[in-house]
């Protein structure tokens, strides 16, 4: 049996050119000839992960719809695959529970999401970890909001003394919530609950493919049952698997980036992709060459226009970056840019065609989503059922 799971939170509405390269065209590609019991995807909408940073209900509600209309736009069939919002189905957060239970908190401190995330959160409320500080110690001072004194707001910063109310109110104004630390136990329940076996995504999702494993194990074991089956993660080959930022070549591409100008969005249009590139940050040197240390910046120029040409022609010169370079060697900056520029119009034309079309069918849309959660749920309550009787709710 191949049971395929994959997710993308609908931040932004709609899917970045690293999401696009990095994970959605193996999305697009894993797709069986028909839904069958022996081969199924299952691609969602993972709105629960959205809510875990600051968010705005009218922006989620469209956003969420939006990203249906993109991944129906770049080739996800309703037919062949289960497409579906993640808190529609309710198993996703009552398997979630039963994980975190499951799960010790020392495992999460030691994820890279989470420590970028508090890190960026510590710099903001001014939070001092000590250096010499543990993980765990660094991470439960984060939950508990200490160093009160630090990191109060200005209105109630004199009331530090009471300890408790000032806790409270760092943790709901500056602190990181339980849901950011908790996050990849939900993605493992994402993946666990339809027994997946394979998870196509970005190399930025190692580590949470790698505790998702961890944790069908130590259930497993604990259990002594094969209750979950043990995911496998699949990234797409050559240089797609990590596309950088244009600005910040060193940075991935994200949409939590606040510089539309660092990224591509499927739905720009060929002027936007223009000048995005034509602004991208490369260097100086003359020539072009395929040097992923020393030239960062037109490595992932060449990379994109690598990954974007193997979609469409795998196999052809340009598909890999060092071909690109052979065949751009002689051109300038200004050159190279408008190569790559066109080649990401012309990759993306497709798309952008069939937003435009899907985008007019909100009933169209709505109904997809419905009749995908009507599979998931009955997928999911499968698997529910064998969680729960090991566990011995019933
Ligand atoms: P998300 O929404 O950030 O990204 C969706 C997919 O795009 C990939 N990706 C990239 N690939 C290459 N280069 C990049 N710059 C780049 N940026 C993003 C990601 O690896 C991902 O495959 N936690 C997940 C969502 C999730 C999930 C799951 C994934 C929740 N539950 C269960 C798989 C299975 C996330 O935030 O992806």
């Amino acid at each position: 049996r191949r049971i395929v799971l994959s997710g993308i939170q609908p931040t932004g509405g709609v899917p970045h050119l690293g999401n696009y390269l990095g994970a959605l065209t193996n999305w697009v590609n894993m797709q069986p000839a028909a839904d069958t019991p022996d081969h199924r995807v299952f691609y969602s909408i993972v709105d629960l992960h959205a809510i875990t940073m600051p968010q705005d209900p009218a922006t989620l509600r469209r956003n969420i719809h939006d990203m249906a209309v993109s991944l129906l736009s770049v080739g996800i069939d309703p037919d062949r695959a289960v497409l579906f919002r993640q808190s529609r189905v309710h198993l996703h957060s009552e398997l979630a529970w039963i994980l975190f239970c499951k799960t010790p908190v020392a495992w999460l401190g030691r994820m890279h999401q989470w420590k970028t995330k508090m890190e960026a959160m510590q710099q903001q409320s001014g939070l001092q970890i000590p250096a010499n500080a543990t993980q765990a110690e660094a991470t439960l001072s984060l939950l508990n909001g200490t160093a009160p004194e630090q990191n109060a707001p200005s209105s109630t910063s004199s009331s530090t003394s009471d300890d408790t109310s000032a806790a409270t109110s760092n943790l709901n104004t500056s602190g990181p919530c339980l849901g950011l630390l908790a996050y990849p136990v939900l993605q493992a329940a994402d993946i666990l609950l339809y027994k997946a076996t394979e998870v196509p995504i970005g190399e930025d999702q190692v580590q949470h493919m790698n505790l998702a494993v961890d944790i069908a194990r130590s259930f497993n074991s604990q259990y002594k049952k094969d209750v979950f089956t043990i995911p496998r993660g699949v990234y797409a080959t050559g240089t797609a698997k990590k596309i950088m930022s244009l600005r910040v070549p060193t940075a991935k591409m994200a949409k939590s980036d606040p510089s539309d100008q660092s990224r591509i969005n499927l739905d720009d249009t060929p002027q936007e992709i223009m000048n995005k590139i034509k602004r991208a940050t490369v260097d100086s040197i003359r020539g072009v060459t395929y040097d992923a240390v020393n030239r960062p910046g037109v490595a992932n120029l060449l990379r994109i226009h690598a990954a974007v040409r193997a979609v469409k022609e795998p196999g052809c010169v340009e598909s890999t970056p060092e071909g690109c370079a052979r065949v751009f060697s002689e051109y300038d900056n200004a050159q190279l840019k408008k190569a790559v520029g066109e080649c990401i119009v012309d990759g993306l034309s497709d798309v952008r065609d069939r937003m435009v079309r899907f985008k007019k069918d909100k009933a169209y849309v709505e109904e997809v989503l419905r009749k995908g959660e009507e599979k998931a749920i009955v997928a999911a309550e499968r698997t529910m059922r064998d969680v729960k009787r090991a566990v011995g709710f019933y």
